[in-house]
């Protein structure tokens, strides 16, 4: 067996996620592999050849698990970054920084032969692109690429809403824009747990009232709901495309198309809260047993 192996951990503490990280830090501890806890990269110092969370070398660590959605900062993602070249983290930067970012997402899926939303992007120069675009979709949703929860979505529904929109995205001073064929679906979504290549869990968001938006931020909510396999399938290739050993992927049911697309891939899904879990949402115990077979996997020397 290998011998002295630590990890460092950032996970959220809300919403039920102190309990989870007191779990993982237990069934690591069963495998030899000691946690240090609630490590802030914003908080480090990075010095030479170092990153320091006060006297820890956080450099030195044998792998290090961030998971935290809510408190990430510029900073943190920068030293994320700079220590991922050093350890091998979870996820890995590269892959969450790609699932970070919609066009990137919607390029390599497209790439790699997984369905996702049409979509269209052009510098703000090209403006006129997004005319042309609109006459052939009928309705589309301009998306910024690094958005979250349903926040700056906004449905284009005819060439003089569009109109209306372009001298308010001119003012923003965006380098780019990003646009989505809108989907004709039931309002709906599935989310869809990977952990290592390895289906977890799923449920799925319907959105409140006359909304389009399934986002729970957006007054969705959450309900059971069984995957099928095409579906699970569907997830389970974007996740491999995208290289994260975690992810939640969003899928919806193009009613034209009649196939899934993937809308998203989450590279910080949440694990089920309580209330979610009194639903009936039982799969955060599978969730956690895989990551730390990952963990286990990715620090045996
Ligand atoms: N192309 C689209 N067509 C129809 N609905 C969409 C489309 N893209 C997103 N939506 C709806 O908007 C919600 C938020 O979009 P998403 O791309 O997941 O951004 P966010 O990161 O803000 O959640 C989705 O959950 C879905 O309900
Ligand atoms: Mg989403």
């Amino acid at each position: 067996m290998s011998v002295d192996r630590t990890i460092g951990m950032w996970l959220y503490r809300n919403s039920g996620g102190k309990k989870i990280g007191k779990k993982i830090i237990k069934k690591l501890r069963d495998r030899d592999i000691e946690t240090i806890d609630n490590i802030r990269l914003h908080n480090c110092i990075a010095k030479n050849g170092h990153i320091l969370h006060h006297d820890l070398k956080v450099d030195k660590l044998d792998l290090f698990f961030s998971y935290n959605a809510s408190e990430q900062t510029q900073y943190q993602m920068y030293l994320y970054q700079a220590l991922n070249r050093v350890i091998p983290m979870i996820n890995s930067y590269e892959s969450f920084a790609l699932t970070e970012d919609k066009f990137h997402t919607s390029f390599v899926l497209r790439h790699e032969g997984i369905q996702t939303a049409d979509y269209k992007l052009c510098h703000r120069d090209n403006g006129h692109e997004l005319k042309k675009i609109i006459k052939q979709w009928d309705k589309m949703v301009y998306k910024p690429t690094d958005g979250w929860g349903g926040v700056g979505l906004t449905k284009i529904e005819s060439e003089a809403s569009l109109d209306m929109l372009m001298p308010f995205l001119n003012q923003m001073d965006l380098r780019y824009f990003y646009v989505e064929k809108f989907i004709n679906y039931d309002n709906t979504d599935f989310r869809v747990d990977i952990v290592d290549g390895e289906f977890v869990g799923c449920y799925g968001r319907k959105a409140s009232g006359n909304d389009w938006r399934t986002n729970v931020t957006s007054g969705g909510s959450v309900f059971m709901r069984e995957p099928d396999d095409e579906v699970i399938e569907v997830a389970t290739k974007a996740a491999l495309a995208c290289g994260v050993d975690i992810a939640g992927v969003d899928i919806i049911y193009d009613l034209e198309k009649e196939e899934y697309i993937v809308l998203e891939v989450n590279g910080i899904p949440a694990f089920a809260t309580p209330e979610q879990e009194k639903l009936g949402l039982d799969f955060n115990d599978k969730k956690i047993d895989l990551i730390v077979d990952l963990i286990d996997r990715k620090t045996s020397k």
